[in-house]
Formats: C-alpha cells, sequence, structure tokens
C-alpha cells in the first residue's frame, strides 16, 4: 500500500462509496491516483471523499446516456473500474421481467456505456487499464441466481472482446470475479435468508471463509498499474479458490 504505482493516473469507479468499490477508491488514492467516484447517493460518498481526496458525481449507472456523460464529463481518465452491481436471490422461475431488465441494466448494460464514454481518450493516449468487476457466478452459474449469472457472464465476454479490439492501443481490459466477500451486499442476502446463507458462502472456497474487499482492492489495484501491462482479457478470481480451475 502506499508505492505511488498508480501516481499521475486518472481513475473513474462506479459504486465507489461502498463495499469493494470503497476499498477500491481507497487503495487507488493511497497508490497515487486521482480518483472520481459514480455514487448513486452522495451522502455515503461524503466520508469517503473528505478520507481520500476523491471527487464524486452523482449517477445512476441504469441511466446509460447520464454514465456516458458522467464519464466524458469528468475525464479523461487512464482507469476505468465498472464495480457497481446488484443481486438477486430467487430462483429462475420466481424472476419477473422487471427483475431481468434492472439486474441486466446495472451489471451488464452500464458496462458498456462507460467504457464507450471511456474508450476514445485511452485510445488517444495509447494507454488504458479496464476492470469490470463481475462474480464466480459468471462462469460458474449460480442457483437461485441465473439472471445476475447471465449478467456478470455477459460481462467477461464483452470485457475479452474489448481486450481484443484493444489491445493494439496500449489498452488492457480484464474482470475480477468476486467469490463471496463481506460488504452490504452480502449481508443483505444473510440477513433474508440467514445464516445458513452465510455459511453455505464461506464453505464455498477452499478458505472456508469470506473475502474482504481489501483482498479484492489489492488485485485490482495491481491490475491497474503499468506492471501489469502483460496481462489483458483476463478473469481473475478472488474468490478463495471458489473458480480454481476455470
Ligand atoms: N460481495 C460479494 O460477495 C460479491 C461477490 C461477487 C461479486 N460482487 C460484485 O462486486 C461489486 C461490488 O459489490 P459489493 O459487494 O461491494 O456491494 P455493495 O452493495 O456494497 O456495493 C455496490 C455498489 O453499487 C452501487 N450501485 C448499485 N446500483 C447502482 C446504480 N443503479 N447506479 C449507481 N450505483 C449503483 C451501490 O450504490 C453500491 O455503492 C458488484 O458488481 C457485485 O456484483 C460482490
Amino acid at each position: 500500500m502506499g508505492s505511488n504505482s498508480l501516481a499521475g493516473r486518472r481513475a473513474f469507479v462506479t459504486g465507489g462509496s461502498s463495499g469493494i468499490g470503497a476499498a477500491i477508491v481507497r487503495r487507488f488514492a493511497a497508490e497515487g491516483a486521482t480518483v472520481v467516484i459514480a455514487s448513486r447517493d452522495l451522502l455515503p460518498a461524503r466520508a469517503l471523499v473528505e478520507e481520500t481526496g476523491a471527487s464524486v458525481v452523482q449517477l445512476d449507472v441504469t441511466d446509460l446516456q447520464a454514465a456516458h456523460d458522467a464519464v466524458t464529463a469528468t475525464g479523461p481518465f487512464d482507469i476505468l473500474v465498472n464495480n457497481a452491481g446488484i443481486d438477486q436471490h430467487a430462483y429462475f422461475t420466481k424472476t419477473t421481467f422487471a427483475d431481468w431488465r434492472q439486474l441486466l441494466a446495472v451489471n451488464l448494460e452500464a458496462v458498456f456505456a462507460t467504457t464507450h464514454a471511456a474508450l476514445p481518450a485511452m485510445q488517444a493516449a495509447g494507454y488504458g487499464r479496464i476492470i469490470n468487476i463481475s462474480s464466480e457466478a459468471g462462469r460458474m452459474g449460480s442457483r437461485g441466481g441465473s439472471v445476475y449469472a447471465a449478467a456478470k457472464g455477459g460481462v467477461h465476454a464483452f470485457t475479452r472482446s474489448i481486450a481484443r479490439e484493444n489491445g493494439s492501443k496500449g489498452i488492457t481490459a480484464n474482470v475480477i470475479a468476486p467469490g463471496p466477500v463481506d460488504t452490504p451486499l452480502l449481508r443483505s442476502g444473510v440477513e433474508q435468508y440467514g445464516e445458513k446463507l452465510l455459511e453455505s458462502m464461506k464453505a464455498s472456497t477452499l478458505l472456508g471463509r469470506l473475502g474482504t474487499p481489501d483482498e479484492v482492492a489489492a488485485a485490482v489495484a495491481f491490475l491497474a498499474s503499468e506492471e501489469a501491462a502483460f496481462i489483458t482479457g483476463e478473469i481473475l478470481g478472488v474468490s478463495g479458490g471458489m473458480g480454481c480451475g476455470l
């Protein structure tokens, strides 16, 4: 931490005021980056802004034009982290069209909009780091999370396509696929479904525990650094080995 490996870099982080996103913002700031947090609500971002010196833009990422405009208005950026996400615990036949639209809008469509806005400046600069936060569900599937898994799987294919189109321009695009990480998102599922869900999540990892937001942020910071220049189109599980072998 604090190695200044991101000094002089400008980063845009969606959903940056909570959980994994907030840990990424802290880590980027500690490494010397200038960070813009995109947050649905300004209030939860306020303390983080004071703590890290980041700035904040209010954004509901499901408004694709607003997401596009937020990036162009506050850019250019060297680093784009698409982290905002929502999940749902429901068997597929219990899901509705409205659920699908909402899950796809936040987890997948927003990624299109911010990437579309960030790429031209990265291409002109001949440098860029795009890191999309998906989930092990995106490659393993998820019992009780089929729509979420489909959206995250879409993020994987999209990221690899962006990596293919932009490798010759000095831009890398990678996915971080977390396993169960102790954040408000995970805790809301546990509140709804009880400690049994928590225990099954821990047991799904080879390490038998939840991950921390800082453990995810460390991997994101590495992929965002110049040192990771030869890594692109990858899906890196930060999941206690949950997806090992995939
Ligand atoms: N926590 C886990 O166990 C886990 C596991 C796998 C993947 N992930 C992924 O990690 C990412 C971060 O999740 P987290 O666990 O930190 O959850 P979190 O709920 O703490 O944070 C998610 C953030 O996304 C923001 N967000 C949601 N909808 C938004 C919208 N419409 N517009 C703008 N912002 C919006 C929230 O406000 C919040 O800041 C998500 O993409 C999630 O799918 C988390």
